[in-house]
C-alpha cells in the first residue's frame, strides 16, 4: 500500500507502538492523583511529554502547555474561555478563508453567543491570503485572529510571522492552528511571538487523543478554565472552588494517559531526524510529485501558492474526485477526496472536493511514481 493520506493521520513509527505496550504492560494508572509507585511514575512519564514539549516548539515555560484532546479541543478551550474573558457583543474575531472547519465553527458559535462578527480574510485563486485585506479588517474592535499555518486542503503555508506582527500592533492576539505545520516545519513559538499555537499528537506520528494547546501565561492566566471536574481545583468546597495552577487549571478529569505518555516518542522520533531535515525532504518530495502529476494532461492542481507544504490537491477534467478516490483505492493507493472539511475553500473554487495526497516523512519518489501512474490509469478508465 501507498499511504499518502498523512495530512488526515500519520502511521505510527515503531517506537511509539512499542511505547503504547510498554505503558499497558508496565505503567497503567492513573496519574497526579496516587501516592502509590505506579501511580508516580506514569505522572513523571506524562509530565515528561510536556518536558519534552517545551523545547520543541520552544515555549517559555513548560506550564504554558496544556495537554488537549487534539487541535479541535484546543481551539474549543481559547474560543470559549478567551472568548469568555474577553469578547463582547460589537466586537469583531478573525479568521481566513482557509480553514478548517474546526477553526471556523468554535468562533462561529462564539459570535453568535455574544453577538460579535466574524471577519474572513480573502485569498486569491492560488490559495494566497489577500494581505492587504487583511491589514484593512485590523481595528480596535477585532479581539482575536485565529488562522492555520499551513491549509490542510491547498498546502498554502502562511505568513505566519508577518500576520502575527501586524495583529500585534493592534494589540490583538493570534492563535495557529499548527495541525498541519508542525509535524513538518520547525516552530520557535517565542520568535513568532503567537500567543495561542493548537495542534494534533496523530498527525505528528503520535497516538490519537492527545494534542497540544501551547499559550502565553498571560493569557492563560486572565482565562476561566474550560472544564469543572478533578485535577483542574486546589480545594472544593460546596460554596467555592479554588482553581489549580498552570497548566492544571485546564486539564480537567483523567486525560488519555496513554497517549499523552506516548506523545513523547513521536517527538523523540521527529527530533531523531531533525524537522529540518524533515521539511528539505518533504519540499522535495512535494515538487516532484507537482512535476509528476502536471505531466498528466487535463489534470489541474488546486492551490499553487508559492510557499507550500505536504499538500497536492488536484482535479482531473471531466472525472468526479470520488471516482478517481476509488479506483486509486483499488490499486493499494490512499488519498483523501473530498472537502477536507474546508467546505468554504470548495466553494471558493465552485468544486464539490479534491484529490488530495498529502505526504509524511517516510514517504518516497517511488511513491509518487505509484500516485501518478494510478491517477493516468483512472483517469483512462473513465474518460
Ligand atoms: C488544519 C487543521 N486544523 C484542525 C484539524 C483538526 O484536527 P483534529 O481532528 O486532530 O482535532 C485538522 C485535521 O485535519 C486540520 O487539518
Amino acid at each position: 500500500m501507498v499511504y499518502l493520506d498523512n495530512g488526515a493521520t500519520t502511521q505510527k513509527p515503531q517506537a511509539v507502538i512499542d511505547a503504547i505496550t510498554h505503558y499497558y504492560t508496565a505503567l497503567n494508572s492513573n496519574i497526579h492523583r496516587g501516592v502509590h509507585h505506579l501511580s508516580q511514575v506514569a505522572t513523571d512519564a506524562y509530565e515528561l511529554t510536556r518536558t519534552k514539549l517545551k523545547p520543541f516548539i520552544n515555549a517559555e515555560h513548560e506550564h504554558e502547555i496544556i495537554l488537549t484532546k487534539g487541535t479541535t479541543d484546543a481551539i474549543n478551550l481559547v474560543a470559549q474561555c478567551y472568548g469568555k474573558a474577553f469578547v463582547e457583543a460589537g466586537d469583531e474575531i478573525i479568521i481566513s478563508a482557509l480553514e478548517h472547519h474546526s477553526n471556523i465553527v468554535p468562533w462561529q458559535m462564539l459570535c453568535e453567543e455574544k453577538g460579535a462578527t466574524l471577519k474572513v480574510i480573502p485569498m486569491d485563486v492560488e490559495g494566497n491570503l489577500d494581505l492587504a485585506a487583511y491589514k484593512g479588517m485590523l481595528n480596535e474592535k477585532v479581539k482575536m485572529v485565529a488562522l492555520t499555518y499551513v491549509s490542510n486542503s491547498l498546502g498554502t503555508v502562511n505568513p505566519v510571522k508577518e500576520i502575527i506582527d501586524l495583529a500585534h500592533a493592534h494589540d490583538v492576539p493570534v492563535l495557529l492552528d499548527a495541525a498541519q505545520a508542525v509535524q513538518h516545519i520547525p516552530i520557535d513559538v517565542q520568535h513568532l511571538d503567537v500567543d495561542f499555537l493548537a495542534f494534533s499528537g496523530h498527525k505528528m506520528y503520535g497516538p490519537t487523543g492527545v494534542g497540544v494547546l501551547y499559550g502565553k501565561e498571560k493569557w492563560l492566566n486572565a482565562m476561566p478554565p474550560y472544564q469543572g471536574g478533578g485535577d483542574m481545583i486546589k480545594t472544593v468546597t460546596f460554596e467555592k472552588t479554588t482553581y489549580n495552577d498552570l497548566p492544571f487549571k485546564f486539564e480537567a478529569g483523567t486525560p488519555n494517559i496513554e497517549a499523552g505518555i506516548c506523545l513523547a516518542a513521536a517527538i523523540d522520533y521527529i527530533e531523531e531526524i531533525g524537522l529540518k531535515n524533515i521539511a528539505r525532504y518533504e519540499e522535495e518530495l512535494l515538487e516532484y510529485a507537482t512535476d509528476s502529476l502536471l505531466e498528466i494532461p487535463d489534470l489541474r492542481i488546486i492551490g499553487t501558492a508559492k510557499q507550500k507544504s505536504s499538500v497536492i490537491s488536484f482535479l482531473i477534467d471531466g472525472t468526479h474526485p470520488y471516482d478517481i478516490g476509488t479506483i486509486l483505492d483499488k490499486l493499494g493507493i490512499a488519498v483523501r477526496t473530498g472537502h477536507h472539511c474546508t467546505q468554504p475553500v470548495m466553494d471558493f473554487f465552485g468544486i464539490p472536493g479534491t484529490i488530495r495526497a498529502s505526504i509524511g516523512l517516510y514517504n518516497s519518489k517511488e511513491d509518487i511514481d505509484v500516485l501518478t501512474e494510478g491517477v493516468k490509469r483512472a483517469k483512462s478508465m473513465l474518460v
